[in-house]
């Protein structure tokens, strides 16, 4: 079947290599913009992101995972945050985080640009926060490490449909 959204979605893979080549603002907002149109419960919109380009930040937060070396290699991050004064219902608004992240990862390969969601980080959000200087009502959800990817032949896999379908009645 030839759609551009489903064909996005299937060439999608996570790019964990960049060139140092920069990520314009405008091309980091739309990727953004991207997220914010993705369905949140009653339209709370409850995300909210920081942008990181600057490299002391990056080597700041590239101490907090195991995965340093995309942090370092990639010229963007996003880091994506709910904001508990803005949510409703725990689940639902996770929920909301997850769909607004991957859209920002189908608008960052529509763009020709590659991107990973790093989600080990989490461990230490409190410290990304720190790093960030943001309060306290600020959860973080996901960094995305964006770039220009390095090209490569990317593999990834799937179980069959048939694993997932617990029943058609
Ligand atoms: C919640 C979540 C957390 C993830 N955390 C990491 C991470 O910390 N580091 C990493 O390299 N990839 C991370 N990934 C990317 C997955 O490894 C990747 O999506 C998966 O292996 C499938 O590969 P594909 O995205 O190329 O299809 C994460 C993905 C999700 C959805």
């Amino acid at each position: 079947m030839q759609n551009p959204v489903l064909e996005a979605i299937y060439r999608r893979r996570s790019v964990r290599e960049f060139t140092p080549e920069q990520v314009s603002t405008e091309v980091l907002q739309e990727i953004i913009r991207a997220g914010i149109w993705a369905p949140s419960g009653l339209n709370n919109q409850p995300w909210r992101f920081v942008l990181v380009g600057d490299e002391q930040t990056r080597e700041q937060l590239a101490a907090l995972t195991k995965y340093q070396k995309i942090v370092l290699a990639a010229p963007a991050l996003i880091a994506v945050f709910l904001d508990q004064n803005a949510m409703y219902d725990q689940v639902k608004d996770h929920q909301a985080a997850g769909a607004c992240i991957q859209n920002m990862l189908l608008a960052a390969e529509a763009l020709g640009l590659g991107a990973v969601w790093l989600g080990q980080i989490l461990h230490h959000k409190d410290q990304v926060r720190q790093v960030l200087k943001l309060d306290d009502h600020l959860d973080l959800m996901a960094v995305i490490a964006l770039g220009r990817p390095v090209i490569k032949e990317r593999h990834s896999q799937r179980k069959p449909l048939e694993d997932f379908i617990l029943k058609s009645i």
